[in-house]
């Protein structure tokens, strides 16, 4: 792997020790997967935010690190609502080690936007060159932005803040982002809603694992794409897609369906998701996952407007966008609903405390079981509203 002098330098420990050391994972990285030299990013997204995912060791490693951001970074979603904390189920202990942790990433010059959705304040170009690491933002900006990122895991996405390079392979080059085969939809409902599109991605997800789909019969909205993408890298490790007519890369390409290895796959198929998720009494309902645009606000404030919920509701969006929804964010919460910021269903220990939660997002329907502990039932955003209302 070609180094410049600079980068030599700097993993000879001319730079510090932080920097060599984190020179020395990006190299580590850019080695096994065979990267010809290191590229600059425009921004990082940082995974391993939350304490319930990095524990102490991740913490004090943390900690250990003095160097500041070279580049914007901004964090995923942490274990708590920086204001709202108060009024969720967390250990004082647990506070107290979240918050060092949103601490050191400060010292480190992490901007405290904590969130899988951070296309909504500042989306990455067509072509430009990231780092990001959460799975479901990985995709997005890759598939829905055309920007080029690999999955990052949480310290080299960091070394990518602090040295703002990143090691070139993978889906930094055109032609990796090449399609491996086209999953054909047949029956697809005239609207289906975003939780429709989960289930097509926790199915599609468990058939593709890491390779890259191309969807024909299909016509998302964006937040659609996001629901399908988010669900695909959690059931698979899909990091991208493409939408025949739909996303950018697929309308530059033009590609044909019929190039590619034909997988067919029905409306039947994806209703079974539903059909065969947990149908006990649900707890809670989660919504937001990945965190809820100022869309989603709005249609699940005009729902619950004048009604009364009276199981546990929570909606899970990025500080950024509830606080340009003020008047949906007063009506959800005026109804009974829990509305939290930065924080999510899956990184919180909040949910822990339930046996069955409702969800409408694949991705939540498949890390529910295993982050969360509980039994998962996937529904529509409507069945989920009503559901909160019984
Ligand atoms: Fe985002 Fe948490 Fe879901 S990070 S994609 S809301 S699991």
């Amino acid at each position: 792997m070609y180094l410049t002098r600079e980068e030599e330098e700097i993993i000879q420990g001319e730079q510090g020790e932080t920097l060599q050391q984190l020179m020395e994972i990006l190299v580590g990285v850019g080695t096994v997967f065979g990267a010809t030299k290191m590229i600059p990013v425009r921004s990082v997204q940082v995974s391993g935010a939350s304490y319930k995912t990095i524990g102490k060791y991740g913490l004090e490693w943390l900690e250990s690190l003095h160097a500041r951001a070279v580049v914007p970074a901004v964090l995923n979603p942490i274990g708590m609502d920086r204001v709202r904390y108060a009024s969720m189920s967390l250990t004082d202990e647990f506070i107290t080690n979240q918050q060092a942790v949103i601490d050191a990433y400060a010292r480190l010059g992490i901007q405290l936007e904590c969130t899988c959705t951070p296309y909504y304040f500042s989306a990455p170009a067509y072509g430009e060159h990231i780092a990001w690491s959460e799975s479901s933002a990985v995709c997005y900006s890759n598939s829905v932005c055309a920007a080029r990122t690999n999955r990052e895991g949480g310290p080299s996405a960091l070394a990518s803040a602090l040295l703002g390079k990143t090691p070139y392979y993978g889906l930094h080059l055109i032609e990796n982002r090449v399609p491996n085969m086209t999953i054909c939809v047949h029956d697809a409902p005239k609207e289906p809603d975003s939780s429709w599109y989960g289930s097509l991605g926790y199915l599609v997800g468990k058939m593709v694992g890491a390779q890259i789909p191309y969807f024909a019969g299909i016509r998302p909205t964006r937040d659609q794409l996001k629901a399908l993408g988010a669900a695909m890298a959690a059931s698979g490790a899909v990091s991208l897609f493409h939408v025949h007519q739909i996303t950018p890369e697929s309308e530059i390409f033009h590609w044909d369906p019929h190039m590619f290895e034909q997988i067919p796959i029905t409306n039947d198929e994806i209703q079974q998701v539903y059909r065969d998720s947990d149908q006990n009494h649900v707890d809670a309902i989660a919504i937001g996952c990945p965190h809820c645009s100022s869309d989603e606000l709005l249609r699940i404030a005009r729902d619950l407007e004048g009604k009364t919920v009276k199981k546990p509701l929570y909606i899970f969006a990025s500080a950024y966008v509830l606080s340009r929804c003020p008047g949906e964010v007063a009506i959800i919460t005026k109804a009974g609903g829990r509305v939290y910021a930065d924080t999510c269903m899956v990184v919180s220990p909040e949910m822990e405390q339930y046996e069955c939660i409702m969800v409408n997002s694949g991705k939540a329907h498949a890390y529910v079981p295993t982050m969360c502990y509980a039994r998962s039932r996937i529904a529509t955003l409507d069945e989920c509203l009503a559901e909160a209302c019984m």
